[in-house]
């Protein structure tokens, strides 16, 4: 693409694209096997806490692997809101994070995506200061940040919640202490290592999320100057540092768990086989039972996995959704529609999220025999599915409809795709190269 027209993609102003996405819809004649090779992106969930780490690396800080995602997108216009310059060169995100003039990010940046508290300990620990709105429910229930503010408030941030903002100071310094969570918050623990990375004397975190986007984002900070251990265990040490001595660093994001197990059930509901080049063995680990106990044929070596169906899908007895290295709450709605024309009952248990299960109404559409009650769904399996108008919820509830409606019989709409795009990268170019008839409009 020459220059000059990249030039003005880059600018193309964000709402734009926005618009253009928010009107789309995707189209699926359903009923193909799903045949070839797919390479997985780079990670959601460990990219958006890498770009914000770049406020405490000051300096050029190259980001490989980067996905293109509306909610990298949207953690773009933050930095960049904050006095980052940041540009894009293919799957490569350059974010110079060396003149920060602004400590707050405005509402409508905040309202876009919620995940964006975990800004709050990385502006707090560059600029002493930090406002932000506080960030909205989302729709997997009420997602509460009440072991983010608990956790800063012992490292000596000042939290004012007031008017729905959260304003926030710094008094003299942050400094490290021993945290205890509740619960194994992914957020929080981002947000407490983001905060300790500068701080004075050292911080343990207890019960800290054992996600490998933790991992990702500690290797990611040590190559920066900072100095973290434990990350992927349950307890984690920070040892503050000088600011003054992190600097920009490269880095590359590793790929992405839970796209690879939404092809792997999209590939199992097409009776098909794909091979998934770029996974992480340890990553996908807490999958490979449920799909085997289905029938799936499984081999993986160095970072590529084969996957192969059988020609009809068992039952899978019970899911329970549970922090890493459990199975993972965002693989579940992918793996749940997959189940929906196994031969017999399939149990789901979600114990992260409150209402995880917005988007079965929409499965039910396609012939799906879904019933929910409360944390658990059983799924009684059909012989098949129909095609028809459904509506994304959520995220990965509406790649759940995407995976169904690879299998259902004739033509399945689905709109408000919008969702999806926050979390898969051009998902209609991967599934058409391995032979499902998708496409975008
Ligand atoms: C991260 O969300 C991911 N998002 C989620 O992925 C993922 O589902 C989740 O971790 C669990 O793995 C990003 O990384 C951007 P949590 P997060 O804090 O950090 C409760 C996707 O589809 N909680 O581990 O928000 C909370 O309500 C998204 O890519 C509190 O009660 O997850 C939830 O029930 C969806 N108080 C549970 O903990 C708090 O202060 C797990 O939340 C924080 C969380």
């Amino acid at each position: 693409m020459p220059k000059v027209a990249f030039a003005f993609l880059e600018l193309m102003p964000f709402a734009v694209c926005e618009r253009v996405h928010g009107m789309s819809k995707l189209i699926i004649d359903g009923g193909y096997r799903l045949n070839g090779e797919v390479r997985v992106h780079g990670a959601k969930n460990s990219a958006l806490p890498v770009l914000t780490a770049t406020l405490l690396c000051p300096g050029v800080n190259i980001i490989h692997n980067c996905p293109k995602l509306s909610d990298v997108e949207a953690t773009l216009k933050i930095l960049t809101h904050l006095g980052c310059k940041c540009h894009r060169e293919q799957d490569t995100v350059v974010v110079d994070s060396s003149d920060i003039v602004n400590c707050d990010i405005p509402d409508e940046l905040m309202r876009e995506m919620r995940s964006s508290i975990v800004f709050l300990g990385a502006i707090a620990a560059r600029c002493g200061y930090a406002k932000l709105s506080s960030p909205g429910g989302c729709e997997l229930g009420p997602r509460p940040i009440d072991l983010h503010l608990s956790s800063l408030r012992q490292m000596g941030l000042v939290i004012d919640e007031s008017h729905g903002y959260l304003e926030c100071t710094v008094e003299k310094s942050l400094v490290g202490t021993e945290i205890n969570l509740s619960l194994p918050s992914v957020g929080a623990t981002e947000n407490i290592m983001l905060a300790a990375t500068t701080a004075k004397g050292k911080t343990v975190i207890h019960n800290a999320a054992r996600e490998p986007e933790i991992s990702d984002l500690a290797d990611f900070l040590n190559s920066a100057g900072a100095c973290i251990h434990g990350a992927g265990t349950g307890t984690i040490e920070i040892i503050g540092v000088d600011p003054k001595t992190m600097h920009g660093t490269e880095h590359t994001v590793i790929p992405d768990r839970i796209i690879a197990a939404t092809y792997m059930a999209a590939a199992a509901i097409t009776r098909g086989c794909v091979v998934l080049k770029d996974i992480i063995p340890s990553h996908i680990a807490p999958v490979l039972s449920s799909f085997k106990e289905a029938g799936c044929d499984i081999n993986i070596w160095d970072r590529t996995l084969k996957i192969t169906a059988p020609p009809q899908l068992g039952r899978i007895r019970q899911i329970r959704t549970l922090p890493f290295p459990g199975f993972p709450t965002d693989a579940g709605p992918p793996v749940l529609a997959m189940t929906t024309i196994a031969n017999g009952s399939s149990m789901f248990v979600e114990n992260v999220f409150e209402n995880r299960f917005k988007y079965v109404d929409e499965l039910k559409r396609l012939g799906a025999v879904i019933s929910v009650s409360g944390r658990v769904a059983v799924v009684d399996g059909v012989k098949s599915l129909s095609g028809a108008s459904v509506v994304a919820t959520d995220l990965r509830g509406g790649a759940a409809l995407v995976v169904a409606g690879l299998a259902a019989q004739g033509t399945t709409t689905i709109d408000e795709i919008r969702h999806i795009d926050r979390g898969y990268e051009n998902i209609e170019l991967s599934l058409s190269s391995l032979g499902a008839k998708i496409k975008r409009e």
